[in-house]
């Protein structure tokens, strides 16, 4: 069908294609730690050049995925027109650059997460990885995995495929709404595990709600019962420091391309060691998977890959270093809290944690009686303002570190402007 909705969408679209090269690939400076000393907010508002969000548009939706910018644009550009002349050396240089050990990709964004080379895989996002789990450790019908209520469908649906195609079993326990205390996440999973558990799967940061699950606790909690654990970090990755190591965990999943703003379609899997290597069988093969000399990067072999993608998450992982992973996770906290704490000025209801220590850059509130579908379209309809969550009334809201203050003042001037006009406020 073609209506006169998708042909406004697909000439606003071309537009915006057609300018997209010049705006992107324009290099602008980045601010430098002389600024950061000397004024916070406007070394933040320096960097908010790097993104292509247009000015005046509030992103609070960086959960879902992030805006990648100047510098990751150029990369893949730079990297799509190299390849693109097909002038590779070796004859099966590109495009068959599936086949090699990405070493050069992985090494760096191991370092950022506090992993080994041979502990990281890199793939196309959380979704692959995660079927990779779900799909590799041997189980017999009746064992069981267990995860929370709060699981993304990446993340729950592989488990479920497996459990309807052979039999295991998916069991869950709720996670606290909101929680108040690491321990109380602990015990809800201790009390469930049963003589038949085999892995414990959770969210390293909750999708609905932003809650950071003590991801050290739960993993040693795990391997004093001799179960897998295995963590989706999707949101973790360039939204806060992460030592993967330090978790001590058997398996870890997520995306670059939400907080860490690389190319689209870049995923990650770390594997602790050998022995549970071992036990993971990889999903997609191809010739030499199974070579000796294979570490992790047996995950990756998925045949012809996008080498421009992984030039994009090179330059994504050295603007995150220039930065600095503390100094973007402070960010981070700094304007969730403001914003965590105005929502509950407002009466809203925590969903996430009273404890900052338990949250970062999300926080999710339910705002009944404001129904979220109204706001959403409102918000971006009439002010340009992104918002996601949940019917009837949960709203989700991310604090990239890009975004200013002033940006979250106008989202609460909005939203309070919007409960006015419901007669609600
Ligand atoms: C916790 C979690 N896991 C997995 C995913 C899926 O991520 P991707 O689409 O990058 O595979 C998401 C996406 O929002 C998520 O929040």
């Amino acid at each position: 069908m073609f209506d006169r909705r998708s042909m406004l969408a697909n000439s606003l679209f071309a537009g915006a294609a057609s300018a997209l090269p010049a705006a992107a690939l324009a290099e602008v400076p980045l601010p430098g730690d002389d600024l950061y000393a000397r004024n916070e907010d406007a070394y933040w508002a320096t960097l908010r050049k790097q993104f292509l969000i247009p000015a005046g548009v509030v992103n609070l939706n960086n959960g879902t995925v992030g805006s990648s910018p100047r510098p990751v644009l150029k990369a893949i550009y730079d990297s799509y027109e190299l390849t693109e002349q097909m002038m590779q050396p070796e004859p099966e240089g590109y495009p068959i650059w599936g086949y090699g050990p990405w070493t050069e990709f992985r090494a760096p964004f191991a370092q950022l997460m506090g992993a080994r080379v041979d502990q990281m895989a890199v793939l196309r996002n959380a979704t692959e990885a995660n079927n990779v789990v779900a799909g590799g450790f041997d189980m017999k019908p009746g064992d069981e995995v267990l995860i929370s209520d709060e699981e993304h469908g990446s993340g729950e649906q592989p488990w479920m495929l497996r459990a309807k195609r052979y039999g295991i079993v998916v069991k869950k326990f709720n996670l606290p709404k909101p929680a108040l205390t690491p321990a109380d996440i602990l015990n809800r999973i201790n009390d469930a595990i049963t003589p038949k558990t085999r892995i414990i799967f959770v969210s390293h940061i909750s999708t609905n709600s932003g809650l950071i699950l003590p991801a050290k606790e739960i993993a040693a909690l795990a391997r004093s019962k001799g179960i897998i654990s295995a963590f989706d970090g999707a949101h973790a990755a360039g939204m806060l420091k992460v030592d993967l190591n330090e978790i001590g965990c058997d398996i870890y999943t997520g995306s670059m391309h939400k907080w860490l703003f690389a190319t689209k379609g870049t995923g990650f899997l770390f594997v602790r060691d050998k022995g549970v290597m071992e036990r993971l069988w990889p999903t997609t093969v191809t010739g030499g998977w199974d070579a000796p000399a294979r570490d992790v990067d047996r995950y990756s072999q998925i045949g012809s890959s996008n080498i421009p993608a992984m030039m994009g998450l090179l330059a994504a992982i050295k603007l995150a270093n220039s930065i600095g992973i503390e100094r973007i996770e402070k960010r981070h906290r700094v304007l969730a809290d403001y914003l965590h704490s105005e929502m509950m000025k407002r009466g809203s209801k925590d969903l996430t944690s009273p404890d900052p220590a338990m949250r970062c850059a999300i926080a999710t509130v339910d705002m009944a009686p404001v129904q979220m579908h109204e706001l959403m379209d409102w918000m971006w309809a009439n002010h340009r303002i992104r918002v996601r969550g949940g019917a009837p009334s949960r709203i989700r809201l991310s604090t990239p570190y890009y975004l200013e203050k002033a940006d979250i003042d106008r989202f609460l001037d909005r939203f309070d402007a919007f409960r006015k006009m419901k007669g609600i406020a």
